[in-house]
């Protein structure tokens, strides 16, 4: 029998419309669970009010209050900035909803463990943004690690590297803003900190230096009246997992010239494997070939092979996009709704990518190495 999921969304900006554009394509592939779109939050009315009419919600409101206290919403999709998802996945999470939250969780790990804890604590299931996990080819990877196709795994190079906070003309704005967390550890470090764990396991030690390259940033567009900067552009890490190996990682806001460079290395005994999110829909896999004359790496490309690629598109190499990552997402969303087993990553994953974080924050204050 159809069972009706309403949609409550707080934000309109890029997650807001990535949000509401991947719950209107869940609605045409799932089956018993059909979502909503009952409302829409947005702290600019005028925003929201557009937001309902493009995306096609039932009202709009510009007091994300209102979406809590509405009874014909299960779930809340939080798109707002860092500094709000606290307040308002606890409020949803009061009131008995289903909560989807943006990644990072929160502007540090005690405040995430107070998040996951009250989301244990009321039964209901949550899931964080980490859309990227949800390419089908970083499935593969996890399965060809852990089947032992590379061999016993010896490091991993991750990096998320991007090149939007290069300019000193780039305003201040909330990604700045230390209420909210750290800079790019956060923002972009909890991506590839995600995808370490995805692919290996916990992180049992790390050392970082974090540096911040552009010291003060105009207030807004256009002021000359400049402000400081207080969060990193750039975080390095050494990274030692569970598991016995160790690896690097980068998170950078400041890389000229990377537009989306979300990738990593695993290497082992018997292979390796590279992945780069600005080619998705590839995996490299070296394997030793017995012919050393033929050794090299060879392209995996997606397809119905790669589950859910077959939900989007029945033909291999014609690629996925980065919006079908979400709708994955959110499709997972629903199915923890209905059989209530978590798909994750949710809130407790983002607690213990939060603790990453906060810890890399500790390591380069204190310049030593911090156990988790
Ligand atoms: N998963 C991803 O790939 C990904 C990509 C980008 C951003 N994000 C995350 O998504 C969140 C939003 O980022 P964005 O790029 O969409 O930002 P954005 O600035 O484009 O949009 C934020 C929206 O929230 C609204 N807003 C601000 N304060 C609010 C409040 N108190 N209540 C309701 N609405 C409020 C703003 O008016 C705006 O419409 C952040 O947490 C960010 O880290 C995730």
């Amino acid at each position: 029998m159809m069972r009706k999921l309403g949609v409550g969304l707080i934000g309109t900006g890029f997650m807001g419309k990535a949000h509401a554009m991947a719950w209107r394509s869940a609605a045409s592939f799932s089956g018993e669970v059909q979502p909503v779109l009952i409302s829409v939050a947005d702290i600019d009315g005028v925003a929201a009010e557009n937001a309902a009419a493009k995306y096609g919600f039932q009202r709009w409101t510009s007091k994300w209050q209102d979406l809590i206290d509405d009874p014909e919403i299960d779930v809340i999709s939080i798109t707002s900035p860092n500094r709000f998802h606290a307040e308002q996945s606890l409020a949803a999470l009061a009131a008995g909803k289903h909560v989807h939250c943006e990644k990072p969780l929160a502007p540090n790990s005690d405040i995430a463990e107070q998040m996951y804890r009250a989301a244990e604590k009321a039964g209901v299931v949550t899931q964080v943004g980490f859309n990227y996990i949800k390419n089908p080819l970083l499935k593969h990877a996890q399965t060809l690690i852990a089947e032992g196709e590379i061999g016993e795994i010896t490091g991993f190079r991750g990096i998320h590297a991007e090149d939007f906070m290069v300019s000193p003309q780039v305003p201040w704005s909330w990604r700045l803003d230390p209420t909210g967390g750290a800079g790019a550890v956060a923002d972009l470090g909890s991506h590839i900190l995600g995808i370490a764990r995805f692919l290996l396991g916990p992180v049992t030690e790390l050392f970082a230096d974090l540096d911040t390259v552009v010291k003060q940033r105009p207030e807004r567009a256009g002021s000359s009246v400049m402000k400081s900067v207080e969060v990193d552009d750039i975080a390095r890490l050494t990274v030692r997992f569970a598991r016995g190996c160790a690896g690097y990682i980068e998170a950078n806001w400041v890389a000229s010239g990377h537009k989306m460079q979300l990738g990593f290395e695993v290497t082992g005994t018997q292979g390796s494997l590279i992945f780069n999110q600005e080619r998705f829909n590839e995996l490299q896999l070296f394997r030793f070939d017995k012919n050393e004359a033929s050794n090299g790496f060879r392209t995996i490309v997606a397809g119905p092979d790669h589950a859910p690629y077959g939900l989007f598109c029945p033909a291999p190499g014609h690629q996925i996009g980065f919006n079908d990552l979400k709708t994955i997402e959110i499709l997972e969303f629903i199915e923890s709704i209905q059989s209530g087993k978590a798909a994750g990553p949710d809130f407790k994953e983002a607690y213990e990518i939060q603790r990453l974080v906060d810890a890399s924050l500790m390591s380069s204050r204190e310049r030593t190495w911090v156990s988790l």
